[in-house]
């Protein structure tokens, strides 16, 4: 499309050169009068010309010699230009990802800085999880107190969401949380463009995966936290520590969307539902009740529009746990959840 446009408009300048220089031609000849001095057969200010000897001697071969060398630019300078023509283009597109990311990180900055202080409540401009000041009512009494909500680390986000996904929870928000919505189309004040250089932010400060899992210093931080939780008795096994495991803003919890205030020290019946559904009274068999469909549903998250269990919708706003837990802490961690 662009490329057609573009012959086209060169096609039609070219015409217009060419036709104007014929118009130019012709006007030449009719507007030329013979020179001055031409009847005399050599005018006192004419000199000579070269003579043959030189003109068939060093005058062409001065000539050629110059015909050589552009030879030569030509067919140096055309190859190289194909040989560059890939890497400056890959290099462009990788400058303006860069761009992108770093425009993304003036708006994921603190608000004296400038930003939208995406920073101020998730942990920094590494955003490795914080904290976030919010005030919930008490549905019984109507009191209105102050709390601070666990803001999950966004540097493994996309271990958990697709790039749509997380998209979504930009524009729309987290109802009933603190985490705004930030897209006109949600109502906030930005525009996609905006929307994109933070995606793009997000991914320039991921943890670098290996083979495609949590880095091993975080994964063994993560099994280390939860054997210690069990030791120490505030937990049966490793499967509930997991559930309710509270590092990094409680990112890799379940319990931050599945046990109502959880997220701000006032939880409720674990995994009674809250953002995600209710996982008691046996329901999660009920949903799944083959153990690896629902490791399998735990893997991979649900996605939009898609069934899963045997009645269950996906949202696309189930975190997928593949990449960030091993086989078999998901294995405990359904077994733990099929037992509440
Ligand atoms: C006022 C504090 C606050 C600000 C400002 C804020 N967030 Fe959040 N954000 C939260 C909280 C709290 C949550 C978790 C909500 C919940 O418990 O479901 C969250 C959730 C998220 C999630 C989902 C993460 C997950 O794993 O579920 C993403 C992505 C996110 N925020 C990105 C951003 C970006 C980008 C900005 C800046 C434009 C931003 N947030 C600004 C508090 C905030
Ligand atoms: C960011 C919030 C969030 C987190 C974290 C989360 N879930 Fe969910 N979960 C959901 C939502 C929302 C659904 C409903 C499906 C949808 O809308 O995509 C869901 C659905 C489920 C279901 C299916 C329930 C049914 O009856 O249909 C199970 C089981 C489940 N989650 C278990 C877990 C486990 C186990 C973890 C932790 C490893 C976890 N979830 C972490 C939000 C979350």
């Amino acid at each position: 499309m662009v490329a057609g446009l573009t012959v086209n408009v060169a096609w039609i300048v070219l015409a217009a050169i060419t036709v104007a220089w014929a118009i130019y031609g012709l006007f030449n000849i009719r507007g030329s009068r013979r020179e001055y001095g031409s009847e005399i057969e050599l005018a006192a200010n004419r000199k000579p010309y070269y003579d043959d000897e030189v003109l068939e001697g060093k005058k062409l071969e001065r000539t050629q010699l110059l015909g050589l060398a552009f030879l030569a630019v030509i067919t140096i300078s055309l190859p190289l230009y194909w040989v560059l023509e890939p890497s400056r283009q890959s290099n462009a597109e990788f400058g303006w990802s860069k761009r992108f990311a770093s425009w993304g990180g003036k708006l994921f900055d603190v608000t004296a800085n400038g930003g939208f202080n995406c920073a101020g409540c998730h942990g920094g401009m590494k955003a490795n999880g914080g904290n976030a000041p919010f005030a919930v009512t008490d549905p019984k009494t109507g009191e209105v107190k102050a709390v601070s909500w666990k803001a999950p680390a966004l540097n493994t986000v996309y271990q958990r969401f697709s790039e749509s996904e997380v998209r979504f929870i930009l524009e729309y928000g987290r109802p009933f949380s603190p985490m705004s919505p930030w897209g006109t189309i949600g109502g906030g004040p930005m525009n996609e463009q905006q929307i994109q250089t933070l995606l793009d932010y997000m991914k320039s400060i991921q943890l670098p995966l290996e083979d495609g899992e949590m880095p091993k210093a975080k994964a063994d931080e993560i099994q280390a936290e939860a054997e210690r939780l069990v030791k120490a008795g505030a937990y049966k096994s490793v499967g509930e520590a997991l559930f309710n495991l509270d590092i990094d803003g409680g990112a890799y919890s379940c319990a931050r969307c599945h046990t109502k205030g959880w997220s701000y020290g006032d939880a409720q019946i674990t995994g009674g539902g809250a953002f995600g559904p209710n996982l008691t009274g046996g329901s999660t068999v009920r949903q799944f009740p083959s153990q690896d469909e629902m490791i399998s549903f735990i893997t991979n998250g649900s996605e939009y529009g898609k069934k899963y269990g045997e009645q269950g919708q996906g949202g696309g706003r189930m975190p997928g746990f593949g990449a960030t837990y091993t086989d078999e802490q998901i294995k405990a961690i359904v077994e733990y959840v099929r037992g509440l």
